[in-house]
């Protein structure tokens, strides 16, 4: 009865986490703070202007509109520099191998990104042509855990929520999955994915038929 797979970006398909980690810790130390890896959990799935409020709150520095709207353009700035060099050895494992799978099983395959770099880096790693559907941080007005993201992928394939897996490293994409009345895969560790259907701890050796029935 499952019909898509619709995976988020960042952490799952590629490692550009540790990009956004990196450029947000950059731009913490121009007001004195240091970011630690506990946060950064929290700050995956979430869109960049939330991530900056969370941090703003975290630093306990009020900052002004115009100081929020320079910093965010530089962490992306930074963000961008630290991922120009990306190519398809930053792929994580197994998941060519996955993605060839579930194409062979029939599956419409989506992305459900906050990111609105992730055309840039799926063009990079020339993961472009395995998506039937492209949904990115462009196309949503609400961030995860919010489901709006991948409620559009499934109504974008033509296809009802219920029929849809999503795979998630994060918290909040985890919950974004299950209040979309979707089946969720956590890529990553059971402690951070509690609310997963299924968690793995990443795609090495995953049999696809296996891991997709529920
Ligand atoms: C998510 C990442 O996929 O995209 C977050 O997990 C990131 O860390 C968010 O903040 C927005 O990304 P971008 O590329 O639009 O800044
Ligand atoms: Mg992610």
């Amino acid at each position: 009865m499952y019909k898509a797979c619709l995976f988020d970006l960042d952490g799952v398909l590629v490692d550009t986490a540790i990009y956004h980690f990196q450029a947000w810790k950059n731009l913490g130390k121009q007001f004195g703070y240091e970011l630690t890896e506990e946060q950064n959990e929290q700050l995956k799935g979430v869109s960049r202007v939330e991530s900056l409020n969370k941090i703003l709150d975290w630093a306990n520095y009020l900052a002004t509109q115009e100081q929020k709207a320079a910093w965010l353009i530089e962490k992306n700035e930074d963000y961008l520099r630290l991922i120009s060099n990306m190519n398809p050895s930053e792929i994580l494992p197994g998941v060519l191998e996955f993605l060839q799978q579930i194409k062979d099983l029939g599956y419409k395959i989506a992305l459900g990104s906050a990111s609105k770099n992730a055309e840039i880096i799926l063009e990079k790693t020339g993961l472009m042509p395995w998506f039937d559907l492209i949904i990115d941080g462009n196309k949503v007005s609400k961030s995860k855990p919010d489901p709006e993201v991948f409620l559009k992928g499934a109504e974008g394939l033509g296809l009802s929520p219920e029929t849809c897996i999503v795979f998630e490293d994060a918290q909040a994409g985890v919950e974004a999955a299950k209040a979309g009345k979707m089946k969720a895969i956590g890529i990553g560790e059971a402690e951070t994915l509690a609310l997963a259907d299924k968690i793995i701890p990443n795609f090495i050796g995953v049999k696809a038929a296996e891991l997709l029935q529920f």
